[in-house]
């Protein structure tokens, strides 16, 4: 029995059972979130879409390949929200944040649509986690949006991840060595790939992050941008790099990391788990001291990341990290008579109301019927109402795990199962 319907390609339905890793990794976040004093945001799903054309920017896979445009009634362009950094710029802007005190820190948990090619750990609806700290250009607060990024992955267990690390420049900087990096491929341009060709004349910078390999041999022979920096990009390096290390986050420089969004300035850096593959980073992000500017904001600097709620917990799941187990109920209530319906009934709400789960009997199963139900919803106790036990305003109390039964007075059965780990 499948119906007619299928969720539509390169989205999933998270069901139940999936449930206990999304709580798992939300719970740490969330939690990790305010131990480094960041308040929750959250924007619409949908924005106008030249927020995206113009903060990511228009020669970006994301922006002319992968974004869910439609119009609405009005004939308003609007667009899926493909990232999460330029939605909150926007609202930092559209709320006066910039009064608060600096940097503001925000912290968000959404769904985020691009048009890919669907794969393992690559869909058209995914989640992220992500932090933006806005208003302060420091490099004390992109050690510190690393370390979140960092201890997230540390709660939740993850192991030998790798922490990619680069500075891209700034508008002082960064022209001149685009100027160096298209002197080197100009004569390399017939052993390029076609996506290439357009790179060079429109976006050099994302040349380094090709994935074709043939294209590979040429990225290796680049000349590092970490060469190329000015001189306040490289102190602002320098200082980043020390407080990571004082910070104890190891860290790999990659002066081949470019980002796939173009507000970048200064930082940028991916964490890669162990299994190899171009779609394996988990997390990401960097600096993005123009991009509240060119939202039509005073120049403002900003600095954050996200990671891919799914792939998290793809590399949970390859690691084989245990996460706490799906909410059980507590007690089921079982009756054995008809006459039991009514105060079956008010028993499961008096359980509940006392902080405990319940789940009550319905229809007309037979009692063993009822067991078997039980069992299956992984209940640990079952309440039999019969007609012996209305007489005497009591109830059967059975142990699931051991078949243990004791007879109950109704009032005291919540009290009764709520003793051992009540939730
Ligand atoms: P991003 O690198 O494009 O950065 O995405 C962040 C993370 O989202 C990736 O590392 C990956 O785990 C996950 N992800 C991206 N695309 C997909 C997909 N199609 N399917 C599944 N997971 C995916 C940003 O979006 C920036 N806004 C991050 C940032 C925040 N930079 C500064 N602040």
């Amino acid at each position: 029995m499948t119906g007619r319907y299928k969720a539509p390609r390169g989205t999933q339905d998270i069901l139940p059972e999936d449930q206990p890793h999304w709580d798992f990794v939300r719970e740490v976040a969330a939690r990790i979130s305010k131990a480094f004093g960041y308040e929750a945001i959250k924007t619409p799903v949908f924005e106008e879409a030249s927020l995206f054309t113009r903060g990511v920017g228009e020669v970006t896979d994301i922006v002319q390949k992968e974004m869910y445009i439609f119009n609405d009634r009005s004939g308003l362009d609007l667009a899926l929200r493909p990232e999460g950094t330029a939605p909150v710029c926007r609202a930092y802007l559209e709320h006066g944040m910039h009064n608060l005190p600096q940097p503001v820190r925000l912290w968000y948990w959404t769904p985020i649509f691009r048009y890919d090619r669907p794969q393992a750990g690559r869909y058209r609806q995914h989640h992220q986690f992500g932090a933006e700290a806005i208003g302060d250009s420091s490099a004390a607060v992109d050690v510190e949006v690393i370390e979140l990024l960092w201890r997230l992955y540390e709660e939740l267990g993850l192991t030998n991840l790798t922490l990619q690390l680069n500075s891209i420049g700034d508008g002082k900087c960064r022209p001149h060595y685009l100027e160096v990096l298209r002197d080197y491929y100009r004569d390399k341009l017939d052993r390029v790939c076609d996506d290439d060709r357009v790179r060079f004349e429109q976006n050099p910078l994302r040349l380094l992050d090709c994935k074709q390999e043939r294209c590979q041999p040429i990225i290796a022979g680049a000349p590092p941008i970490t060469d190329y920096l000015c001189d306040d990009c490289t102190a602002h390096f320098t200082e980043l790099t020390a407080l990571l290390e004082a910070a104890d986050i190891p860290f790999t420089v990659n002066p081949r990391l470019v980002r796939g969004l173009d507000y970048y300035t200064r930082t940028v850096f991916e964490v890669i788990p162990p299994e190899e593959g171009a779609q394996s980073t988990i997390g990401g992000g960097g600096r993005y001291d123009g991009l509240i500017e060119l939202l039509g904001g005073r120049p403002t600097p900003g600095v954050g990341f996200a990671t891919g709620i799914e792939r998290t917990i793809l590399n949970l799941q390859r690691q084989g990290i245990a996460v706490p187990q799906r909410d059980r109920p507590r007690i089921y209530v079982a009756i054995q008579t008809p006459a039991a319906r009514v105060p079956a009934f008010r028993l499961a709400s008096d359980i509940r109301r006392a902080g405990i789960s319940a789940v009550v009997s319905t229809g007309d199963r037979s009692l063993k019927a009822q067991m078997r139900h039980a069992d299956a919803l992984g209940a640990t106790y079952v309440a039999i109402l019969g007609e012996n036990e209305l007489a005497a305003k009591s109830a059967t109390l059975r142990q699931l795990a051991d078949g243990a039964q004791e007879t109950v007075p109704l009032i005291d059965v919540a009290s009764r199962v709520g003793r051992a780990n009540a939730r």
